[in-house]
C-alpha cells in the first residue's frame, strides 16, 4: 500500500536545503525545558536529513505571542535541540524570514542544522498569508512537515508552505498518522475507547464520532458524572454539567443506534473535597452522599474497564479516569494504564493514547513507553478523534 503522502523515502535531499516544520512548543519553566518528548521524537527526522547531506532548517512556533516577544524566543531551544541531535551544532537565525534567516542558512554545510526564530512573531503565520508563506519558501528547496501536533492549524508554515515546495511527512508525522490510522481508520476489532476528562461539553464532537466507530466506549472522569446525572443518578456534590442532559441523551441514543456499548462507572471513590490525602470512601453509583464528590472511578468499575480491555484488540485512550493530579485519585487511571500496558505486551493489544493530560497521566503511571503509541499531540489528537481533517496533514496528501 502506498502511503497517502510522500515521506522522507521519496525525497532526494543531498545538497538541498530542507525546511522542516517542527513543533518545539514544549513546556518550559525558568528558561529550561521541563518535558523534552517533542524534541526527542523530532530528532530522528533531523538526523536522517542531515546524514543524507541536506542543509536542515528547523521552523517552529512557540507559545502564542502577539507580535515579537523576547519571552517567547526559540533561542533557549538551541541547546536542548543540539543535545537531542547527539551534540551536533545548531545555528540560530534571529528571524525566520529575509536576510537574518538567509545569513544563517547560506553558510550551512551539507549536514548542517539551523533553527530559526519563532514563526508567530510574524502575523502572516497564523493568517496563512500567502506572502509570508512565499517568504518562507524562498529559504529552501524542499518542505518536510514533522509537526503533527500543530497539524490542526492551517497556518503558513503548516499548510501554505506545503503547496509551494515539494513536500513530505517527516518520520514523526508519519508515525503519528500511521498509529492513528491503525487505531481508528483500519483497526483490528473489537475497538474500545476510553475517554475521560472533566467536561462533556468540550468533547461532544469527539463522543459523537467515537460512538459511531468503536465497539465499546468507556467514559470516566467528571464527564461521566454528567452522563450518570442524565440517566437520573444522584451525583451528590460532584462536578456535573446539569444543562447537558439533552445532549447526553442524544449521545446515548447515537451509541445505541451504532451498536456501541457505553461503559459508565458502577462505583466511585468519593470525598468531601478535592485535596491530597483527603479521607475517601468507595460507594456504589446511586449511593453517592449529597455532600460528597465523585473523584475517581471505583474498583468494580476498574475491573469492568479491564475486562473490556481484555476483550479488545485495539484501544484508543484520551483523558484520565479520575482527578489524577491529586493522590489518591490517580489510582484508577494508573491501574487501567498498567493493565493496558500489560495487554499490549502480552496479548498484542494495539494501544494508542494522546491529548494533553492523557500523556502526563500515562507518564505518571510509568507506562508511556509500554503502549503501542503515545501521541505528542494535544489539540491535534483531539481534533483527529473528532473525525476532523487536519489541514497540516491534508496539505501533504499526494
Ligand atoms: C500544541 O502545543 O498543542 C501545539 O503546538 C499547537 O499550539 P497552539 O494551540 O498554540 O496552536
Ligand atoms: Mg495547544
Amino acid at each position: 500500500m502506498t502511503a497517502p503522502f510522500r515521506t522522507l523515502d521519496d525525497l532526494d535531499v543531498a545538497g538541498r536545503t530542507v525546511l522542516v516544520r517542527a513543533d518545539l512548543n514544549v513546556p518550559m519553566a525558568d528558561g529550561r525545558v521541563t518535558d523534552a518528548t517533542r524534541i526527542e521524537r523530532l530528532a530522528p527526522t533531523l538526523v536522517e536529513l542531515a546524514d543524507r547531506g541536506a542543509r536542515v532548517v528547523v521552523l517552529s512556533h512557540f507559545g502564542r505571542p502577539k507580535g515579537k516577544d523576547p519571552a517567547l524566543s526559540l533561542a533557549p531551544l538551541v541547546a536542548p535541540l543540539s543535545a537531542a541531535l547527539g551534540g551536533r551544532a545548531v545555528a540560530f537565525g534571529i528571524d525566520c524570514v529575509g536576510l537574518p534567516a538567509a545569513a544563517v542558512i547560506d553558510p550551512l554545510p551539507p549536514g548542517g542544522v539551523a533553527l530559526l526564530e519563532n514563526l508567530r512573531f510574524h502575523k502572516g503565520e497564523e493568517k496563512n498569508d500567502p506572502e509570508f508563506a512565499r517568504a518562507l519558501a524562498e529559504l529552501g528547496q524542499i518542505y518536510v512537515n514533522d509537526a503533527f501536533s500543530a497539524a490542526h492549524r492551517a497556518h503558513a508554515s503548516t499548510e501554505g508552505l506545503a503547496h509551494l515546495l515539494p513536500s513530505a511527512a517527516g518520520r514523526l508525522m508519519q508515525a503519528e498518522c500511521e498509529a492513528l490510522a491503525r487505531a481508528l481508520e483500519t483497526p483490528e476489532k473489537p475497538v474500545v475507547a476510553i475517554v475521560g476528562g472533566s467536561k462533556v461539553s468540550t468533547k461532544l464532537d469527539l463522543l459523537r464520532n467515537l460512538v459511531a466507530r468503536v465497539d465499546r466506549l468507556v467514559i470516566g472522569g467528571a464527564m461521566a458524572n454528567t452522563l450518570l446525572f442524565a440517566r437520573g443518578v444522584d451525583v451528590g456534590a460532584s462536578l456535573c454539567e446539569r444543562e447537558m442532559v439533552d445532549t447526553c441523551r442524544e449521545i446515548e441514543a447515537a451509541a445505541k443506534a451504532a451498536g456501541c456499548e457505553l461503559v459508565l462507572p458502577v462505583d466511585a471513590v468519593v470525598a468531601a473535597k478535592l485535596a491530597p490525602g483527603v479521607e475517601t470512601t468507595t460507594v456504589a453509583i446511586g449511593a453517592v452522599p449529597a455532600d460528597r464528590m465523585i473523584l475517581d472511578i471505583g474498583p468494580a468499575t476498574v475491573a469492568a474497564v479491564n475486562g473490556a480491555l481484555a476483550a479488545a484488540r485495539t484501544l484508543v485512550w484520551n483523558g484520565p479516569l479520575g482527578a489524577f493530579e491529586t493522590k489518591p485519585f490517580d489510582a484508577a487511571t494508573v491501574a487501567v494504564a498498567q493493565e493496558a500496558a500489560r495487554l499490549t505486551a502480552e496479548a498484542g493489544l494495539v494501544s494508542v493514547a494522546g491529548g494533553g493530560d492523557t500523556v502526563a497521566a500515562l507518564a505518571a503511571a510509568g507506562v508511556e513507553e509500554r503502549l503501542t503509541y503515545v501521541s505528542t499531540a494535544g489539540g491535534a489528537f483531539l481534533e483527529w478523534l473528532e473525525g476532523r481533517k487536519l489541514p497540516g496533514v491534508e496539505a501533504l496528501r499526494r
